[in-house]
């Protein structure tokens, strides 16, 4: 037993010919009982093959195969739940793009518990000064923000609210938690800040974001949760 929620991310490798059933449905066999949450990763720009799991086929013999290699983890201790399974999408996804995805996540062999939205992105924006702007591979952290809120916000609007999301890109304070919880996140997640700011940021962000709550008259984080969309 813990008291920390674990979460097991699993992509597929490079080399694999049949990702699916070796990255994947191993992956599953063999964290399935350690993890509270298991992220089904198809949305890492720097594995060549692994953004193509998001394609309409391609993802609905994925999660089916994931359903089912779920449902058969068995766990010595009968305490233990199955995982949840979380899907972890890109923000380079255009809008028949992510409704497709939005379908096939709510259908009853393919459902999954939540997603992820996003993973880092291929685009360069103009306004990057960085001399590395042009090198290849995922971009995170502040230049990222835009894109990953408004691919969540699409998630939120095809899916109609019916799963719920984790926000992450770029979040950096309580404005952009706050911000990320109206647009139709149940919880956020922090990488790149993380690294600039170290791990006294999420005290930090937590103490400003109940500030922010109790100044708004908000009683709990659920009457925050996709407020945008009430407007
Ligand atoms: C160096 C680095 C490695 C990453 N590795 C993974 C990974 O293995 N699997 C994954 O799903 N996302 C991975 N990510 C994406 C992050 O988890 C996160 O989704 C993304 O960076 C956006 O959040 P941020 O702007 O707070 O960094 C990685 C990001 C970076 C910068």
């Amino acid at each position: 037993m813990h008291d920390v929620l674990i979460g097991v991310n699993i992509g597929r490798n490079k080399t694999t010919n049949t990702a699916v059933e070796q990255d994947y449905t191993l992956g599953i066999e063999q964290f399935g009982c350690l993890a509270d949450y298991l992220v089904i990763n198809i949305s890492s720009p720097n594995t060549p093959g692994l953004r193509q799991l998001q394609n309409e086929n391609e993802l609905k013999n994925l999660l089916t195969s994931v359903r089912r290699s779920c449902d058969k983890v068995a766990c010595d201790n009968q305490l233990k739940q199955k995982p949840l399974i979380l899907l972890k999408v890109a923000p380079d996804l255009d809008e028949d793009e992510i409704k497709s995805i939005s379908s096939i996540v709510r259908q009853p062999n393919t459902y999954i518990d939540g997603l992820i939205v996003s993973n880092t992105t291929v685009a360069r924006m103009e306004t990057l000064q960085s001399q590395h702007r042009n090198e290849t591979g995922g971009l995170s952290g502040r230049p990222l923000k835009d894109k990953a809120l408004e691919t969540l916000r699409s998630f939120r609007r095809h899916t109609q609210g019916q799963i719920p999301i984790i926000g992450v890109g770029g979040i950096e304070t309580a404005d952009d938690v706050f911000e990320r919880i109206k647009a139709g996140a149940s919880l956020v997640q922090i990488y790149t800040g993380l690294t600039y700011s170290g791990p006294p940021l999420i005290n930090k962000l937590n103490r400003q974001f109940a500030t922010m709550m109790k100044q708004q008259n908000i009683k709990h984080i659920n009457d925050l949760v996709g407020k945008d969309d009430r407007r």
